[in-house]
């Protein structure tokens, strides 16, 4: 059985793109559609009812454009709006932050886990919570769990400024207490802090394992499409790659082409969804 309709993903702007990416490379044969809503971000700074209706508006578009499943590529969305999400979806819905809850288990060699987000996902405790969980079905004892909102990364990833002065100085500022800590595992748990990696990774140092969250979320969705036989039956060349943004279509492409590469993205449209009226 195969499925050649698309994937609908979305994120608050285009850290989502670091999601897409690893999909891009893990199922090269699926169809995509990335909605980035730029115009309502940052998520992780607005309250919680906020980001439900949000993320319900933005699955709405998504569903309209028939897509066969649903990655909610966006950490503070994942923690705050996934069961209303998965509650009322018509199709399978994958979050980000159990896939990297278990990478994080699997990485760790001395137990002391650190993880940066924004501070909405920070304040859940839903990250923490899906790494202890985790930690306790896979037998690991006396885990340390050390938290860091990094609130500014998002702006700096949503500049373009993915390595630069500024950058390196506001990363060695927010990570003092986890190399503190001697971490030896790092969760990017949020989806713009990828763009950001090699600075992270320089501050943090090479022994730190930095576990983004786009692979493996990736790594389920593959695992979904084939237990539910809904993988496509084309290659990469039968592919359709579809870009919206709530913001300028232009200003989207300047700042994610060169991440994606290979002439993507492109045709970006403009869309916004908060004409979709949703109960929350
Ligand atoms: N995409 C968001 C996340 O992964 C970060 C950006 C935002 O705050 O909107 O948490």
């Amino acid at each position: 059985m195969t499925d050649n309709r698309p994937i609908g993903i979305f994120d608050s702007g285009i850290g989502g793109l670091t999601v897409l990416r690893e999909i891009l490379n893990t199922v090269p044969g699926e169809s995509t559609i990335y909605f980035g809503d730029n115009s309502r971000a940052p998520y992780g700074t607005k309250s919680k009812s906020t980001i439900i209706r949000y993320s319900l508006q933005n699955m709405k578009f998504l569903e309209s454009k028939d897509v066969k499943m649903i990655v909610v590529a966006c950490n503070t969305a994942s923690a705050y709006a996934y069961e209303e999400l998965r509650s009322r979806a018509k199709v399978p819905v994958v979050e980000v932050v159990t896939p990297g809850a278990d990478e994080a288990c699997r990485a760790t060699k001395n137990g002391k886990i650190g993880i940066i987000a924004t501070k909405g996902t920070i304040s859940t405790g839903v990250y923490k919570a899906a790494v202890e969980k985790r930690a306790l079905e896979l037998g690991l004892k006396d885990i340390e769990i050390y938290q860091q909102a990094c609130p500014l990364f998002v702006s700096l990833a949503e500049e373009g400024w993915w390595d630069t002065e500024i950058t390196r100085l506001t990363a060695e500022e927010y990570l003092k207490p986890l190399k503190a800590a001697g971490v030896d595992t790092l969760v990017m748990a949020c989806t713009h802090y990828p763009l950001l990696s090699r600075v992270i990774g320089e501050v943090m140092g090479s022994k730190v394992v930095l576990v983004n969250t786009g692979v493996a979320t990736a790594k389920v969705v593959k695992n979904l499409l084939e237990s539910n036989g809904t993988a496509s039956g084309t290659d990469a060349s039968g592919c359709v790659r579809e870009f919206y943004t709530s913001d300028e279509p232009e200003l989207f492409e300047q700042v994610a082409a060169p991440f994606l590469g290979e002439g993507l993205p492109s045709g970006t449209k403009h869309f916004t969804t908060d004409k979709y009226e949703v109960d929350v």
